[in-house]
This record gives structure tokens, C-alpha cells and sequence, in this order.
């Protein structure tokens, strides 16, 4: 039988997907034990379930993301079985260092359907390698609290920013209780979609990295947690090709940075000014010929280019590859260059969707057709979790695996179809090309709504995280801490080591009260904190609800382990206080 393709599928007759929805429809499912069937959260799902009878769920990826997807589906009791496929031979994802980097360089690289970078076969491991982006002096970005799982913290009197040694130590430790459903050294090389009985099913075909045996099984679902930080982008500038062939070796990119040593006095361009960028700069900035230039394409803010060292230069217009140099817009140029590290970040890419025709799923910046930046909308029952960026990934990925493990099991209904599509609509005309990067607040807003969402659902399975106005605040001052972190020597265990003091009195939302004095210190923040123009959390209200309307009936939600202040809710000073609506609806596009 032929398969149809993916963007085929998309055009499957409606009448198809109606009867599939009545079919589903009349199925019970164990797990629906539901209120307020009609109270449709904006852009959420009404609380009750569609049907989907899934049995096997597959999970592709055994990285933070996908280990959390495996433990609610898993604590939801309901499924089958729950699998989870990783290529390599430990979970962690890109905590699980190498100290061998990728051997794979592409220049220049824009192709989301380039092949897959080949493992490394180090001498004497039994397993191959696939090569983290990860380099070997790094701590984490975001203050432990707030980085970890709702059920296992970093160990006390820890690092506040974590070393990646910890970080891989703590993920280890999260994934014991889920350990027993990964199949280490197992790559996922295909997934085809076929209909069965009126119901997706998911032809998975898998290879074992360390025998070469291929084997195949049917799911009924799957999570794609497979990362993005895999396929790197290097823009194609004037003449960069010929550069490169000219002068091999001269140019890489970040995901194969491991340290600073290698670029001892040399003369180097860093390219890029994000995460990546500022922190490599940093480091090779110390040991190479001074001063290192950073090439820029927007601003870095003073703090942090002061802390870089690095001087500042536009971006590159033209490669010249007989002076070994660059052209910088305005017409700067610099030659006889050692090194040129591209950190300019990295592309979507699912070579084992080809056979869907990925192309209709992601162009390298975004992934096309998700409701939430999670499930399919035309094909629900395929999840692609951990793709928002500039957010705090690990309780993210729980509040997803938290709705992919309710959905799933039919005791919270997605949104209509159309209703779904309108929501991405919205979000392509809303957000900028960099569709995922979340702009300020909107990690707070996926978290606290999705927890207020499941609150209405079935009581059973394994409550996700909801950010109290702690957390919010660390949300807000974590880099500044960071950047206090690394002037003081990368030692400190706690916020408040660095000068960071969380204090409910100091919430400057709240009325002022007689004989209250201001705060000394400005990093005595209010968790109030302005979002972007005309949008704020404000924190001094009671339990309302993040732009969804106060659940009606009897059906109050269940109080957060972690919930020991009111949670934050979203205003906009255009709508003012008492208007309820989608969060998302108000978000400006991501800066
Ligand atoms: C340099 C760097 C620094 C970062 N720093 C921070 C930080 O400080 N704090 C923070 O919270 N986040 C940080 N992040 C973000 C980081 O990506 C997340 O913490 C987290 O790793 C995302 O988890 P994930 O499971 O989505 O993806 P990944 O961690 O990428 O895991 C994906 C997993 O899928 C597996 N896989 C891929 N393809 C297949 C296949 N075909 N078959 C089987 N298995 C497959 C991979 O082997 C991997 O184990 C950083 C990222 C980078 C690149
Ligand atoms: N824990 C840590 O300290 C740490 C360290 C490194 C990375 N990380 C994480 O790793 C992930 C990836 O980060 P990343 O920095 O590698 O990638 P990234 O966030 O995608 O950033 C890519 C950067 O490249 C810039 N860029 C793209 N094309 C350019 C060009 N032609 N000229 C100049 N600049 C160009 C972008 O500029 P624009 O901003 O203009 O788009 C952006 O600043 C993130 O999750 C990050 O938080 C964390």
C-alpha cells in the first residue's frame, strides 16, 4: 500500500476527519471523569475527552524533554506502554557531554535537510557518540530552583547556576524511575503515518547504534523529543564557501567548541551575540590576541558586552579569502583571521519524518501546524515536545507532557480543529519569524494556564508545575544573577549570595503599607514585573486566572505543592484588570 504523504494528508477529504471525530467520539475511555464539559478555556480545550483509545505511545529522545513526557504518560496509568527510543547510551540529551566534538562541518549551513551528523566511534567505547553542543566550562543559565523538575530538586548547598557535570548528575537521577522503558542505543530512522480503523497509527523503524540491527513497531501516538540543537546554521555570506575551501579550518561553528585553550593568542571573530556567542566570546576572549571581535547583528546590552571583553563589530558583508579575511558592514575589514566561530545557533530538523515530507513540517525555524507549539493539529496524536526557546525548558516540558499525557488519555479534549488552526494563525501573523522564541513572561503564561487548564481535568495523574510569584521573580532577575554569578567567581550557592533578595514585603504592586520603607537594595524586586508595553504580571490579586476565565462550578483547582503565594495573573492596561482573554492574544512579538 502506498502511503499518502504528509501534506497530503493535510488535504485528507473533511469528511474523513468528521467521521473520525464522531467515531471517537462515541468511544469511553477509563480515565474521563470530567466536569464543565462546555467551559472552553480561550485557545485551550473544554475539559472532557475526544476519544483517542491511544494504547502504545513511542517517545523519541531521552533528553530532559522527553524524559518528562515519559514520566507523566507513564504516571497517568492509563496507557499500554510507554517507550522511549535514544540514540545514545545515557538519557540527558545535551547534558550528556562529549568530550570528542562533532566532526561534521558544513559551510555554509541553512539546509534543515542536510543528513544527520555521524556519530563518532571513540576507541574502546562500545556505543558511538553523537557529539553535544555542549562545551566543556559551562553552568547553567537559569538559578537551579527554577531550572529543575517539580519533583526533584538540585542538591542543597549546590551551585545556583549549575556546572553541566551537575546538570547530567541531576537528569541521571530524574530518569531513574522512567529508566526502565528506554531502549538505550536505539535511533529512530523513520516514522509513517498510515490510518487504521479510522485512527492514526505510527509505523516507527529504529537501529541499533552498536549492532546495526533495524526493527520496526506500531504506535499509536508519539512525542518527537528529539531536541534542536543539533543541526547547525551558518549563514551563507559573500564568498564563505570559497573562504572556507580556501582556508580549512579557519571557520566553525559552536556546537563544536569544547575551550578556550585552542585559541591562544590567536586573532578571532566570534559571530553572534546570543547565549552561545557572549559566553564562548568570554571565554576565548581571555586566552586569544585582544581585542576579540564580536560580530553583532543587533546590539549586546553593556552589561553583558562589558563582561565579554570583546569589541563590538557589525555583521560580516563579504568573506576574502586570499587576505584570510572579512569585510564588517560599513566597511571594516580585517585579514589574516585564526579562527571564525559561527554561534549563530541552529535549525528544526526531523530527518526521520522525511517520509511524512518534513518539508511540510519545518522549514529550520519553525514547525508548522502545532496547536501551542505542541501537537499536530491535523494529526494529534504526534507531539513535538520542547520546541519554545528563550524559556525555562524543564518545567515546560512537564506542563507539555502533563497535556499530552490528559489528551491522550481522553480526559481533556483539545479544541475543535478549527479553533486550533485560528490559534495558529493568529500566532503566525502575531509572532516574528523566530516563530518559537517566547518574548518575556511567556514561559509563565504556557506554565500557570496549562496548570490551571489540567486543574479542571480528571484528578488523576501527576499534577504539573505552576510558578508562584517566587519563581517569577527569579524568572526575571536570573540573568542579571548570572552575570553577577560569573563576576564573582562562579562560587555562589544562593541568589541571595549575590546580592538577589526575594521578599514578598517588597512587592510594590501590592497597596503600600503605613511604615513600610522602600527597598534598599534595587535587587530587592517586586515580582511585579513589566512584560512588554501594556502587558504585565501583577501579582497582588488574589487566585485568578492567567487570561482564562475563573473556573465555574464546583470544580476549584487543587492547590500547587509549590503554590505558597497567589499565583500571578496577566493584565493588559488596554483591557484593564476584569477582562479575561488568552494570554497569548496580548504577547508582542518576541524582540
Ligand atoms: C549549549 C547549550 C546550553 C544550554 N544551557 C541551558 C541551561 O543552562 N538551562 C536550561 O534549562 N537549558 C539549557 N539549554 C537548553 C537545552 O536544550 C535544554 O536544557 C534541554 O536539553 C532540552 O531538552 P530536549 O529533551 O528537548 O532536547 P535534547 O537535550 O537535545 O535531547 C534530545 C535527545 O533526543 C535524542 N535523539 C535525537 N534524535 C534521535 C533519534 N532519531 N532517535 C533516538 N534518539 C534521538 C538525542 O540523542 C538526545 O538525547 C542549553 C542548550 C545548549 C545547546
Ligand atoms: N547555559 C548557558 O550559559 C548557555 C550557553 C550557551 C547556549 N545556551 C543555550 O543554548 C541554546 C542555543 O543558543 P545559541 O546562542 O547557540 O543560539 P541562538 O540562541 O539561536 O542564537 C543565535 C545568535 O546568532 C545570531 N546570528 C544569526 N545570524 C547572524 C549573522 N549573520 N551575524 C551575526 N549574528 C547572527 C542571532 O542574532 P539575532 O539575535 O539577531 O537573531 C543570535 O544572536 C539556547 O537555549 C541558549 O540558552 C546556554
Amino acid at each position: 500500500m502506498t502511503l499518502p504523504s504528509w501534506s497530503g494528508l493535510r488535504l485528507l477529504p473533511c469528511v474523513v476527519l468528521v467521521a473520525q471525530h464522531f467515531m471517537a467520539a462515541n468511544r469511553t475511555s477509563p480515565s474521563a471523569s470530567l466536569t464543565h464539559p462546555d467551559a472552553e478555556l480561550p485557545h485551550m480545550g473544554s475539559v472532557g475527552g475526544t476519544g483517542f483509545g491511544v494504547g502504545d505511545v513511542a517517545v523519541v529522545g531521552a533528553g530532559p524533554c522527553g524524559l518528562a513526557a515519559a514520566k507523566y504518560l507513564l504516571a497517568q496509568g492509563v496507557f499500554d506502554s510507554v517507550v522511549v527510543f535514544e540514540q545514545q547510551s545515557e538519557v540527558g540529551g545535551v547534558w550528556n557531554y562529549s568530550a570528542d566534538p562533532s566532526r561534521t562541518l558544513r559551510v555554509p549551513q541553512q539546509s534543515p535537510f542536510c543528513p544527520p551528523d555521524p556519530p563518532i566511534r571513540p576507541p574502546g567505547t562500545p556505543s558511538p557518540l553523537f557529539p553535544s553542543p555542549v562545551y566543556e566550562m559551562l553552568h547553567a543559565n537559569i538559578p537551579a530552583p527554577l531550572m529543575q523538575f517539580l519533583d526533584l530538586d538540585f542538591p542543597k548547598g549546590g551551585l545556583i547556576f549549575p556546572t553541566r557535570e551537575q546538570i547530567q548528575q541531576y537528569l541521571v537521577e530524574y530518569s531513574q524511575d522512567v529508566r526502565h522503558v528506554v531502549k538505550f542505543c536505539t535511533q529512530i530512522k523513520d516514522i509513517r503515518l498510515r490510518q487504521e480503523g479510522g485512527k492514526d497509527r505510527w509505523d516507527l523503524d529504529a537501529e541499533s547504534t552498536v549492532t546495526g540491527e533495524v526493527f520496526s513497531r506500531t504506535f499509536d501516538a508519539v512525542v518527537v523529543a528529539s531536541g534542536h540543537y543539533s543541526t547547525t546554521y551558518i549563514p551563507d555570506v559573500a564568498s564563505i564557501e570559497d573562504f572556507h575551501r580556501t582556508n580549512p579550518g579557519i571557520i566553525t561553528h559552536s556546537k563544536s567548541y569544547r575551550k578556550a585553550e585552542a585559541f591562544s593568542g590567536k586573532k578571532v571573530v566570534v559571530v553572534g551575540n546570543a547565549a552561545s556567542g557572549l559566553d564562548i566570546a568570554t571565554q576565548v576572549g581571555r586566552l586569544s590576541q585582544q581585542p576579540l571581535l564580536l560580530s553583532v547583528r543587533s546590539p549586546t546590552p553593556p552589561d553583558k558586552l562589558e563582561r565579554t571583553g570583546c569589541q563590538e563589530v557589525p555583521v560580516i558583508v563579504e568573506f576574502l579569502p586570499a587576505e584570510r579575511g572579512v569585510k564588517f558592514r560599513g566597511g571594516r575589514v580585517e585579514t589574516d583571521i585564526d579562527s571564525i566561530i559561527f554561534c549563530t545557533g541552529y535549525l528544526f530538523s526531523y530527518p526521520f519524518l522525511r517520509g511524512l515530507g518534513s518539508s511540510g513540517i519545518t522549514d529550520g525555524r519553525r514547525v508548522y501546524g502545532l496547536h501551542r507549539d505542541l501537537i499536530h493539529i491535523d494529526h494529534s496524536t504526534i507531539a513535538f515536545a520542547g520546541l519554545p526557546m528563550k524559556v525555562v525548558p524543564f518545567p515546560l516540558s512537564e506542563s507539555q507532557g502533563a497535556i499530552l499525557a490528559r489528551v491522550w488519555s481522553d480526559a481533556l479534549a483539545l479544541p475543535s480543529k478549527e479553533a486550533m488552526r485560528r490559534w495558529e494563525d493568529e500566532m503566525t501573523s502575531g509572532r516574528g519569524p523566530a516563530f518559537h522564541a517566547y518574548p518575556k513572561g511567556g514561559d509563565i503564561a504556557y506554565i500557570n494556564e496549562t496548570y490551571d487548564w489540567i486543574s479542571r481535568a480528571s484528578p488523576s495523574g501527576k499534577p504539573p508545575p505552576r510558578w508562584n510569584e517566587e519563581r517569577v521573580w527569579m524568572r526575571q532577575i536570573g540573568a542579571e544573577a548570572k552575570l553577577e554569578f560569573e563576576r564573582s567567581g562562579c562560587a555562589a550557592t544562593s541568589l541571595d549570595e549575590l546580592g538577589f533578595h526575594y521578599s514578598h514585603a517588597n512587592d510594590q504592586s501590592r497597596p503600600p503599607q503605613e511604615g513600610r520603607s522602600p527597598p534598599s537594595n534595587p535587587r530587592e524586586r517586586s515580582p511585579s514585573t513589566t512584560l512588554a508595553q501594556g502587558t504585565r504580571i501583577d501579582l497582588s490579586h488574589g487566585p485568578t486566572w492567567l487570561g482564562c476565565p475563573e473556573p465555574p462550578g464546583p470544580a476549584s483547582p487543587p492547590a500547587s505543592p509549590h503554590a505558597r503565594f497567589a499565583p500571578p495573573t496577566i493584565q493588559t492596561e488596554r483591557d484593564g484588570p476584569s477582562q479575561s482573554q488568552d494570554y497569548y492574544s496580548v504577547l508582542p512579538r518576541p524582540s
